[in-house]
């Protein structure tokens, strides 16, 4: 297919449909529309309108969504930007991307590929005039090429918004895990994005950290418990065989709790390329 990323030097890359896809994949996929509808059915505010607010993407301009899971933001970029604009949309996993590539399919400006972040980038030095990377970060083993990448593919003086957990981000479902017997693992990390992120960005950008508060309510332990378990983070390192057993606990937890209401907390920085 050839559309207007030929302009950028790229044809969209949506390798065809595999019935072999990873459980994993699937699962990450699952969790992913999940946490979304939920963030949007008893969250009080909406990530993207974030996102946009601080973009303020312009008609005409070529931006990248680097890691967009299933293209929400992208979408809503590639309207920002308007018939003159371009945007392109990658991910590690295939599922996302045809998603994503079926949700934008009439849209000409847009374009979604398959594409591992820690790998180089098939675009020109100097080619946008914003990067984002929403809430992806932290999932990347190594970061180094990925900062050297966007930075080589920013056009002067463009922007670079890149967003992760703020050290105060699900204090409530923390709460609960320690509660209930669960481990807080190294993954869970809620403190490195904000400042290892910062001293990546310090020597090229100006920069200026914002933080994103969502406060979601949950209308009932049950709501709650499928919350939790669908976070597998939280039960990762329990064994299978037992996880039933910590989902009760967490159970009991919530019914001692005067509120249900746990507030997502993200970090976002704008940086302008110096
Ligand atoms: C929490 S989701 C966020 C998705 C999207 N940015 C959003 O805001 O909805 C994290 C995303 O990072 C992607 N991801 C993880 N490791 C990656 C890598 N090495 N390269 C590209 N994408 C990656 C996952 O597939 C997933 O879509």
């Amino acid at each position: 297919m050839i559309n207007q990323a030929t302009r950028l030097g790229i044809e969209s890359r949506i390798p065809r449909a595999s019935n072999q896809q990873s459980a994993s994949v699937e699962l990450g996929s699952y969790q992913l529309e999940k946490r979304t509808e939920v963030n949007a059915k008893w969250g009080q505010a909406d990530i993207n309108d974030w996102i946009l607010s601080l973009l303020k993407l312009h008609h005409g301009e070529v931006i990248l969504d680097i890691a967009c899971g299933y293209g929400l933001t992208t979408l809503l970029a590639a309207k920002a930007v308007g018939p003159s604009g371009q945007v392109v949309g990658t991910d590690l996993e295939l599922a996302f991307i045809r998603t994503a590539h079926d949700r934008g399919k009439r849209n000409q400006r847009l374009t979604f590929m398959v594409h591992n972040a820690t790998t180089p980038f098939p675009f020109r030095d100097e080619t946008f005039d914003a990067i984002l990377c929403n809430f992806a970060i932290y999932h990347f083993p190594i970061v180094d090429l990925f900062f050297d990448e966007v930075y080589r593919m920013l056009k002067p003086h463009s922007q670079f918004l890149v967003t992760g957990p703020d050290p105060a981000n699900n204090e409530f479902l923390y709460q609960v895990q320690i509660a209930a017997g669960g481990k807080i693992t190294a993954l869970m990390a809620r403190d490195t994005f904000k400042n290892t992120t910062k001293e990546r960005l310090r020597p090229h950008y100006s920069y200026r950290y914002h933080v994103f508060t969502n406060i979601i309510t949950f209308p009932s332990i049950d709501d709650f418990t499928r919350y939790y378990s669908d976070t597998t983070l939280f039960l990762v390192n329990t064994p299978v065989e037992e996880r039933a057993h910590q989902l009760l606990k967490v159970r009991q937890v919530l019914e001692n709790s005067p509120k249900l209401q746990n507030k997502k907390v993200v970090g976002g920085y704008l940086a302008r390329k110096l």
